[in-house]
Parts: structure tokens; C-alpha cells; sequence
């Protein structure tokens, strides 16, 4: 019988300024886990295109479970909320997105105050700095008001103020949570000015697409299953297409440190 064979293109990981970024940056003495940084699984850098080649330009908050098991940004249920977002305004490869945090957080009280610690701000102005050198970005879209305060700061610098690339501030993808004052249709409200503001501005998406703009809920085809090219080689395409595969350790204790992994059935 014939071997079946998956063709999987995977990311082949980040060039130039964004290669040496992945390599020198800071570790848990400017994350530590006294301040309500999920420090023990490391720096998670961004998703997409750490190449130059990106228009888009996505800001998130900081890496949760999913993203620590993945290696790339936005992977579990708000990287596909953003996914279907950015597929929206045509753009279905380049894009880069990086978050406000280079370290997942656990406690939101104790590590959302550090957002401008000098050692944080600095280094993920070098990512911003290395995102616009090339000149190809068109748009920026800041998710959730940390990654808007870590684009105001970075567009009070020289390097900021040179930037010419439109700026739209979006609701965070997991603003509407249970219980709380963003329902589910507020956020798509928000996400549907977003778009309208955005969508006349790219130049260059990937695909020219007609704006559709969100219901009152997600629809199937608005939570795309993530590429393969924005993973490392061989990253299942569960862990692209499902949320909530990664959770907080169940143990008691064990919750900060500890990641559980159910593979869907
Ligand atoms: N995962 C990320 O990487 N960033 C967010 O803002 C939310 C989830």
C-alpha cells in the first residue's frame, strides 16, 4: 500500500532583525514570575511573517497555554478570532503579529502594571522598530487596551512617529467573557468599525476580497483553521483548528507551572 504523505508547508522562522531578536531577549529576571509572569515557559515571540514581508501589522496581549505548547502568538481561541479577522481584510499570509508581553501571564493585577517596565518596553520597541524598517506594512490593529498603550508608547518615539501605517484599536478577542459587561456582540460591533475604518486603507492583501462583515455571532467559516506556514514543521492540525486543547494544570499548586493537554476526540 502507498504511504499517504501530508504536505504541510510550516514557518521556516524569522530573518534579519527579527532572527537576532529570537536569540537575545529578556529573560525571567524582567519576567519573573513574582510579577504574574507565566516565566517558566519562555518567550513566545510572534506568529506569521518575522521576514519584513508583512503588511499587516497585528498587537495582541500576551501568550496563554496554547501558545507556550505551540511557539507561536495567538494560536488557541483568540488567535482564531483573529485569524478570521485578518483573513476578512484579505490578508491570508502577510501578517505579523506580536504581543504587548513577550511571556504568558497568570495574574492580570500584578503583571499589567509592568507593560512599560523599561527592559519590556525597550525590547518590544526593537520588534516594532524591526516590523517597519522595511517599509511594507500598511495597517496596525492593537487588540485589547494593553497592546493600544504599548502602540501609543512605541508612536511617541522617533522610530513611532515615522510610522505612516493606518492605526485601528480593536476590542480583545476574548473581551466578551461569561458574565462580563462585553457581550459577544458588542466585540463583533467593535471588530465591524475596525474593519470598516481598515478595509479602505490596504493597498496590497494577499486576496481582494468583498468586506463581510460579522453577525451577532462567529460564524464557522469567521474561525479559520490557522495555516501550517505560521507553526513550526509538524504541528498537528488539531492543535490549528480546535480551542481549549490547553489548559491550566488541574492539581492544585500545580496551576501556574503545570500545562494539561487534552487531545480532542
Ligand atoms: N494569545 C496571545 O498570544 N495573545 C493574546 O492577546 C491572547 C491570546
Amino acid at each position: 500500500m502507498e504511504a499517504e504523505m501530508r504536505n504541510d508547508p510550516f514557518d521556516t522562522g524569522p530573518t534579519g532583525a527579527f532572527r537576532t531578536l529570537c536569540r537575545k531577549y529578556p529573560d525571567d529576571t524582567v519576567y519573573p514570575g513574582a510579577n504574574g509572569f507565566r516565566s517558566l515557559w519562555g518567550p513566545i515571540f510572534y506568529r506569521g511573517r518575522a521576514t519584513g514581508s508583512a503588511r499587516l501589522l497585528v498587537i495582541g496581549q500576551d501568550p496563554a497555554q496554547t501558545e507556550a505548547v505551540t511557539r507561536r502568538i495567538l494560536s488557541g481561541q483568540a488567535g482564531r478570532r483573529v485569524q478570521g479577522f485578518v483573513e476578512k481584510l484579505g490578508f491570508t499570509k502577510s501578517y505579523l503579529m506580536i504581543n504587548a508581553f513577550l511571556y504568558g501571564i497568570y495574574n492580570q493585577d500584578m503583571a499589567l502594571p509592568h507593560l512599560n517596565d523599561p527592559a519590556i518596553q525597550a525590547y518590544r520597541h526593537q520588534w516594532l522598530e524591526a516590523a517597519f524598517a522595511p517599509g511594507k506594512i500598511e495597517a496596525v490593529v492593537t487588540f485589547g487596551t494593553p497592546a493600544f498603550e504599548a502602540w501609543t508608547a512605541f508612536k511617541a518615539t522617533p522610530a513611532g512617529q515615522a510610522v505612516t501605517a493606518v492605526h485601528q484599536r480593536a476590542l480583545h478577542p476574548t473581551a466578551d467573557k461569561p458574565g462580563g459587561p462585553i457581550t459577544r456582540k458588542d466585540l463583533l460591533d467593535n471588530w465591524n468599525v475596525a474593519l470598516k475604518k481598515l478595509q479602505p486603507k490596504i493597498q496590497h492583501p494577499d486576496e481582494a476580497r468583498p468586506l463581510v462583515l460579522y453577525g451577532s455571532d462567529f460564524k464557522a467559516d469567521e474561525l479559520p483553521e490557522i495555516p501550517s506556514q505560521d507553526f513550526p514543521m509538524g504541528l498537528q492540525p488539531w492543535m490549528r483548528s480546535t480551542d481549549f486543547w490547553a489548559g491550566m494544570s488541574p492539581t492544585p499548586g500545580t496551576e501556574r507551572a503545570n500545562i494539561s493537554i487534552v487531545v480532542p476526540s
